[in-house]
């Protein structure tokens, strides 16, 4: 065997090793065998993160002072420093690479709020392993995502982040993402460690302010906001990310009861938990502790292993060990499931996967499983005949700040998206318009969809005038949503709704296409509308996509993830609320101009609604529209009567009544009508999305256990009741015929 032959054969057999999943015992003894060898000082360093323009990285790297870098997309600089780290640190202990990779790398997918909105969870498992093998492909082993954050408040910016209202969705879409970025082996080239977050409760921030204070009762804390993260650590997530925020005066980031006793204890988690951005050190800003060390203390006590970018782990942990309220056992804790991590990437076998073949950026497929994304992303709120286009439609008028905004479409978290890989509905639209001889008259209208001036009018009124049907692309650029990015008007911004009445005015068909990273409040406008589609921020396929269901090719089947309220004033408005002891109804809400001058006292009101907005949403969660129309039929409770822990089976049968192939999404809903605490008034438990040619009938049932109908009673004991429960098969979470089931001791 000359030498040619036995470099190819150490090559082999690294790749090899990389790809084959270390078997515990092995990792574990490699891991404990590395673990001897670090001085103190090398151990602490695994325990740090940094961001990839810190000053000093090449000379902490070489001292084998960083266990991880953030925010370094070069794959030229990832190779530099990962270079650096194996061949001449001491140990050669390879680094974590990080970034925050949320809805796509460079192929940009809908917001995961668009992701939820399509209920298909192989769709968003799809989405995300193409991010990751497009994030591998740069030298990223690491993503910060899925974002579970359970939120009920449109103002909050990261609601576009997050997959809605509802926890069974949150954990749904997030464990999928969970397997789209790890695959079935987390050491394969293409594959990346997910970092479940925000641990926990950072959507429930007081006001929908970002980063403020959540107050939550015990019970909500551990039926809505702990099981998604459950779900996503059931489905092998290799890391979690606390959160900015406290949760009952106690900053996430050094919440022992939270992380020590669920998280590790109960959960029986060994993988990394990673801080926010400088999320440690805030537990001095949040009044927590006194001081840097303080904090350092707590967030080692609460298990917490990786600072990200603060440096009080660095600078305090010697100390605290020296004083004896640290223990090297705890450092070897931390460090132990940070080495392991970095095995089951299978980074010392293989530190530089990023060499080996993948398929470029923006492959072709890749754009159209985004382009399909977006597709059954689009939820259809409104069609008064006016959608699809017919083909009778010629002359187009395309107005608005996001008709051909290829930036904003991408919406918020896009690090590596570029805006020249967008394609935007106007770009569709001639496209489309070159082939069938449409004629496109487009006016922007708005520079920004902030901008307060409308530009142009007349021209604009001329082209409305001489055309079939306006298209009009409204909504919020991608910086209204995202991080800190909060409003407390939701309203369409600018002046967008008078641009709608002013359009209007002509008595064109119109339909509104709106791009935004929250549900906006359009109710003042939405009568001037003869269609609506909800797109979000639809990504970079945005356009095809559109234009495909703008005419016909397709028929949306998206679903509000999250309720749309009629005003910013009655959030939290969501699905699964409690029933209060005066439920209002439309029997009950005097609207405010009926009532009559001097009204007496108790003449109007006594249920619980608002004078000027009544009690209802202007669209609820589980909403959506098609061109076709279905019928959910013959649904059959098969276990009327079960005990707990017995599996509830519901059956029934899904027609296509309509003229389209298209697809609904059936949703169950149960209530548990009495209980030791009161229970929400339906709560989504199932869901199934079927594709339907017209005529075509799919029988279907829902099987679940009664455990999932479960919930954390005075006592704090996880308990299902025996007693009547009321459910509900339907395509919304305000229709379907109720139906009853018991549960027996
Ligand atoms: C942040 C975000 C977090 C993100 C981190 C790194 O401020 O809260 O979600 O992963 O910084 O960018």
């Amino acid at each position: 065997m000359n030498k040619y032959t036995k470099i190819l054969a150490v090559v082999l057999v690294a790749a090899l090793k990389a790809c084959t999943p270390q078997p515990q015992s092995t990792a574990d003894a490699r891991v404990e065998a590395l673990l001897k060898q670090m001085t103190l000082e090398e151990k602490i360093g695994q325990l740090m993160q940094k961001n990839g323009d810190h000053p000093q990285l090449h000379d902490l790297i070489r001292a084998g002072k960083l266990g991880s870098v953030l925010n370094e997309p070069n794959p030229e600089k990832v190779y530099e420093l990962q270079r650096l780290a194996v061949e001449e640190s001491r140990l050669g202990i390879p680094l974590l690479i990080g970034r925050d990779v949320i809805h796509g790398f460079r192929t940009i997918f809908p917001i995961p709020l668009g992701q939820a909105a399509s209920w298909n969870p192989a769709l968003v498992e799809e989405g995300a392993r193409i991010a990751a093998l497009e994030a591998a492909s740069q030298g990223i082993n690491w993503s910060f995502a899925p974002m579970i954050d359970v939120t009920r408040d449109p103002r909050w910016g990261r609601i576009a982040e997050s997959y809605g209202e509802d926890h069974l969705l949150n954990g749904i879409f997030g464990a999928a993402t969970v397997r789209g970025f790890q695959g079935s082996d987390l050491a394969a080239p293409h594959t990346i460690a997910a970092c479940v977050k925000h641990y926990a409760a950072y959507g429930w921030a007081e006001g929908g302010r970002d980063y403020n204070t959540v107050s939550i009762p015990e019970n909500e804390l551990h039926d809505i906001i702990l099981p998604p993260f459950k779900m996503c650590i059931d489905a092998g997530a290799a890391s979690v990310m606390t959160a900015f925020n406290e949760i009952n005066g106690i900053p996430a980031t050094g919440h022992i009861p939270l992380l020590r006793d669920v998280l590790r204890h109960q959960w029986g988690f060994e993988g990394v938990v990673l801080s926010d951005w400088e999320s440690l050190t805030q537990m001095v800003t949040h009044g927590f502790t006194p001081s840097n060390k303080e904090a350092a203390y707590m967030a080692m006590q609460a298990t917490m292993d990786m600072e990200m970018a603060s440096t009080a782990y660095e600078t305090y942990l010697p100390e605290l060990i020296s004083e004896g309220r640290i223990s090297i056992k705890q450092i070897d804790d931390a460090v132990r499931r940070i080495l392991r991590m970095k095995f089951d990437l299978g980074l010392f076998d293989n530190p530089y996967p990023f060499l080996g073949d993948f398929p470029p950026l923006l492959a072709p497929d890749h754009l159209a499983a985004a382009k399909q994304m977006a597709m059954e992303s689009v939820v259809l709120l409104k069609n008064e005949g006016v959608l699809p286009l017919s083909t009778g439609i010629r002359r187009i008028a395309v107005i608005g700040p996001l008709a051909d905004a290829p930036h904003d479409q991408m919406g918020t978290w896009v690090f590596d998206g570029k805006k020249e890989n967008s394609v935007t509905p106007l770009q569709s639209l001639r496209e489309l318009a070159a082939e069938q001889g449409l004629e496109i008259y487009y006016h922007r209208a708005l520079e920004l969809s902030r901008s307060r001036q409308i530009t142009n009018l007349p021209a604009i009124m001329r082209d409305v005038q001489r055309a079939d049907a306006v298209l009009l692309f409204i909504g919020e650029e991608s910086i209204l949503s995202g991080e800190s990015h909060c409003l407390a008007n939701i309203d369409l911004p600018g002046a967008q709704e008078e641009l709608v009445q002013r359009i209007a005015a002509a008595g064109k068909p119109t339909a509104a296409i709106i791009m935004a990273g929250r549900p906006v409040t359009f109710e003042k406008v939405e009568p001037y509308l003869g269609a609506v589609l909800y797109a979000w921020h639809p990504g970079t396929m945005g356009g095809p996509a559109l234009v495909d269901l703008i005419f016909g090719k397709a028929s949306p089947s998206g679903k509000l993830p999250v309720t749309f309220p009629r005003h910013v004033g009655q959030i939290p408005m969501y699905y699964n609320h409690k029933n209060t002891g005066k439920p209002a109804s439309d029997q009950t809400w005097e609207r405010l101009d009926d009532i009559p001058a001097e009204a007496p006292q108790l003449s109007i009101g006594n249920t619980s609604h608002y004078l000027d907005y009544g009690f209802e949403p202007m669209y609820p969660f589980g909403y959506g529209l098609s061109y076709s129309s279905f019928q959910i039929s013959n649904v059959t409770v098969e276990t009327p009567r079960l005990k707990a822990g017995e599996n509830l089976r519901v059956s029934f049968t899904l027609t296509n009544t309509g003229q389209m192939e298209a697809a609904e999404v059936v949703q169950l809903y149960t209530r548990q009508l009495f209980g030791s605490r009161t229970r929400p008034v339906r709560e989504l438990r199932a869901f199934e999305k079927i594709t339907l040619a017209p005529g075509q009938q799919q029988q279907h049932v829902f099987e679940i256990n009664t455990r999932e109908l479960g919930f954390h009673n005075p006592d704090m004991v996880f308990v299902t009741e025996p007693g009547t429960y009321h459910l509900w098969v339907s395509n919304c979470s305000q229709s379907g015929t109720q139906q009853s089931f018991e549960i027996i001791r």
